[in-house]
């Protein structure tokens, strides 16, 4: 069973509630954490990009308005780094070695990505966090590759998962280490007892647009780099702000996450993301 770390029993709940986020050593096995990263590789080489080709750059959200983001709710997409194409257009380097990650079904779609997201630590942690009636609305694999991996510029993952009530809650598995060396996230302490900024959704007539709902800038006081081992799960409040910065290091960053929400609360059609309610399953 996973380790809760410096957390008892009876506080992990608590401790989530005053902190906004939990670090959960060991919650995966290094074999795997090993295994979803082979199966990431092995679909990413079989994935043909050309045609396909889309960025993902968060700090360039309009930039990524295109259909095949806009589609990939309900299916298994390749995302490249910004950097990734020469002047012409073409691939500095393979397949692999260019994405940003993959989104954002896979968890459904994908058997091994499937066992891994619905292990029965993670119904155990649903449990611990009274999460029972959370679905699993989308799911990334993270590349943060060595010396391409770009940067997350600082935001909560609410403004991408809107619901009302708030009902977001990430969960963040290191399939590697993840120090400050390899662009870690970073993270304050009870940050997440703040207002939400920004939603980001689908634009009438087209595109997408992040909305403005609050002016108050974001603080980077407090903030800590969240160094973790592989195997490691890192829970997220969706109201935390949090960033990563670009991978410059010489080892790559890969990680795993997916995003739940509240079955109960409602999801607004307006949402970026559009998936079929009706399908979507719990943790
Ligand atoms: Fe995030």
């Amino acid at each position: 069973m996973y380790s809760k770390g410096e957390y008892s029993i009876m506080t992990l709940r608590e401790r989530f509630l005053e902190d906004g986020f939990l670090i959960l050593p060991n919650f995966n096995t290094v074999e795997a954490c090993d295994q979803l990263m082979a199966r990431a590789e092995k679909l990413s080489n079989e994935f043909d990009y050309k045609g396909h080709a889309s960025i993902f750059q968060t700090s360039e959200q309009t930039k990524t308005s295109d259909e095949y983001f806009l589609n990939s709710g309900e299916n298994i997409s390749f995302f490249f780094e910004k950097d990734a194409f020469d002047e012409k257009g073409e691939l500095k380097n393979d397949v692999f070695h260019s994405l940003n990650k993959i989104g954002h079904a896979i968890h459904d779609l994908d058997e091994v990505f499937n066992s891994f997201t619905r292990s029965p630590q993670m119904k155990k942690l649903a449990a611990d966090l009274q999460l029972e009636d959370w679905l699993i609305i989308q799911s990334m694999y993270i590349f943060k590759h060595a010396k391409i991996g770009g940067v997350v510029d600082v935001h909560q993952d609410a403004s991408f998962l809107y619901t009302e009530p708030a009902s977001c809650i990430g969960f963040w598995f290191a399939l590697e280490d993840a120090t400050i060396e390899n662009a870690c996230m970073w993270a304050k302490p009870g940050g997440h007892k703040t207002s939400l900024r920004s939603r980001f959704k689908r634009k009438e007539g087209g595109g997408t647009e992040m909305i403005n709902l609050d002016d108050t800038p974001y603080s980077f006081e407090g903030m800590i780099p969240l160094e973790v081992k592989k195997g490691t799960c890192i829970v997220l409040d969706g109201y935390l702000p949090h960033y990563s910065k670009p991978n410059t290091s010489g080892k790559s960053r890969h990680a795993y996450a997916i995003h739940t929400i509240d079955r109960k609360a409602h999801y607004p059609a307006s949402n970026w993301l559009v998936r079929n309610m009706s399908t979507l399953m719990p943790i």
